[in-house]
């Protein structure tokens, strides 16, 4: 029974709920109407932005670019490849213009093809600064990056698991955008749309196709966020279905977690595929086997554009403690992996990947610890360049 003393916070609350959806419908209608993947052997030239970010970000960016650039020295002197730097996503910058990302740099990350992007940090509620969505989420959504790609490897335990976190949908496509009802009653939005699940869905199935995988793991809480999480369920056994070699498991978010510390069975999981909220959680979770989120970088991936990051945040007081410079920039350069191979550079991303095994687990002459006990970010910046050189 509606009280007469809420009508006019329920009208206000209905009215912003039918400006939200309005939006969300129009980002349906875009999706569909959406071309397909860049073909990037058919550009003159690549341009990759690169923005350093904040807190630890512009410390290990410098580094990925150094490493980038040398791997990719011909192509840029032969004018294939061109780096742009980007300046302004930082969170000066974005306080002072009051938007996640100010007009002037999204129009110069919209005139890149490719982006190298350092962590950024968001100010959370009740921090004294303004409300302002993330960086990160706003960019995933502006240059529709539905793809978080996040792999994580540990051979000697058998771990090589590759994570697709849909990545512009469920918790994060309004998030910004909850409001309270009255004094006592909050609420936020979990989205999910046909379009958003098939598009992440055929992803997962294709690459678990053509790199050889056998199982697709489907991690929602469909138990209880039924409409949206059992939506993407069903969405996901659609395009599961074109894949008969393949088999599909569907598991909670809860019995996951405890499933990857479980050494006997986390052996068997291969491709990961869940929506955004569980996908962010699992993938820090997953990242820590392999020697903590400092060492997992991450492919953004859309049709038109790509974001390469580290998995974690700027680690600000990491900064404020005086230790940026001991940061590790293997997030960055695992992130650089990605970008070559997904640019067609299938043998230099290789390359950096072997040179990053080889620093990282094997010969690991020099370590990062994040402190003064261990390496600096320049001086494992160095021996990842020297290492390159020999092979
Ligand atoms: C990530 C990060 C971001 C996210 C934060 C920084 C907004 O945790 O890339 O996983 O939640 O997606
Ligand atoms: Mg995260």
């Amino acid at each position: 029974m509606e009280k007469e003393e809420y009508k006019t916070q329920l009208d206000i609350a209905c009215e912003k709920f039918r400006k939200l959806m309005a939006e969300q419908l129009v980002r349906v209608e875009n999706m569909k109407s959406q071309g397909d993947f860049v073909d990037y052997a058919s550009l003159d030239k690549i341009k990759i932005g690169v923005c350093g970010g904040d807190g630890i970000g512009p410390i290990i960016s410098a580094q990925a670019r150094r490493v980038l650039e040398f791997i990719l020295s011909d192509l840029v002197e032969a004018g294939k490849i061109e780096f742009k730097d980007i300046e302004g996503l930082t969170l000066e910058n974005r306080i002072a213009k009051g938007k996640a990302i100010p007009d002037d740099v999204m129009a110069e990350l919209k005139s890149c093809h490719i982006i190298l992007k350092g962590p950024t940090t968001t100010p959370q509620k009740g921090s004294g600064m303004p409300n302002i969505e993330s960086a990160n989420v706003a960019m995933r959504k502006a240059l529709d990056l539905f793809a978080n790609i996040r792999p994580v490897k540990v051979p000697e335990e058998g771990i090589n698991w590759t994570i697709f976190r849909e990545n512009t949908e469920g918790g994060y496509a309004i998030g910004s955008s909850g409001f309270n009802i009255t004094d006592d009653l909050a609420v936020d939005f979990t989205v999910t749309t046909k379009q958003g699940s098939d598009r992440i869905a055929r992803l997962a199935y294709d690459y678990a196709h053509k790199n050889g995988f056998k199982r697709v793991s489907l991690v929602t809480k469909a138990n209880v966020i039924k409409t949206t999480d059992g939506n993407f369920l069903e969405d996901c056994h659609k395009v599961a279905n074109l894949y008969p070699d393949i088999v599909t498991d569907e598991w909670y978010a809860d019995i996951m977690t405890a499933k990857l510390v479980d050494k006997k069975r986390r052996r068997d999981f291969q491709v990961l595929l869940l929506p955004n909220l569980y996908g962010d959680i699992i993938s820090d979770e997953a990242a820590e086997f392999q020697g903590g989120v400092g060492t997992a970088g991450c492919a953004n991936i859309g049709k038109k554009y790509a974001m390469f990051e580290a998995i974690h945040g700027s680690a600000p007081r990491m900064i404020s403690e005086g230790r940026g410079k001991y940061a590790d920039p293997c997030s960055m350069l695992r992130a650089c992996v990605m970008l070559l191979s997904h640019i067609g550079l299938q043998e230099r991303a290789d390359r950096l990947e072997r040179a990053l095994d080889i620093c990282s687990f094997e010969e690991k002459k020099l370590v990062i610890t994040g402190r003064d006990t261990g390496a600096t970010c320049d001086e494992f910046g160095n021996y990842v360049m020297e290492t390159l050189r020999k092979i």
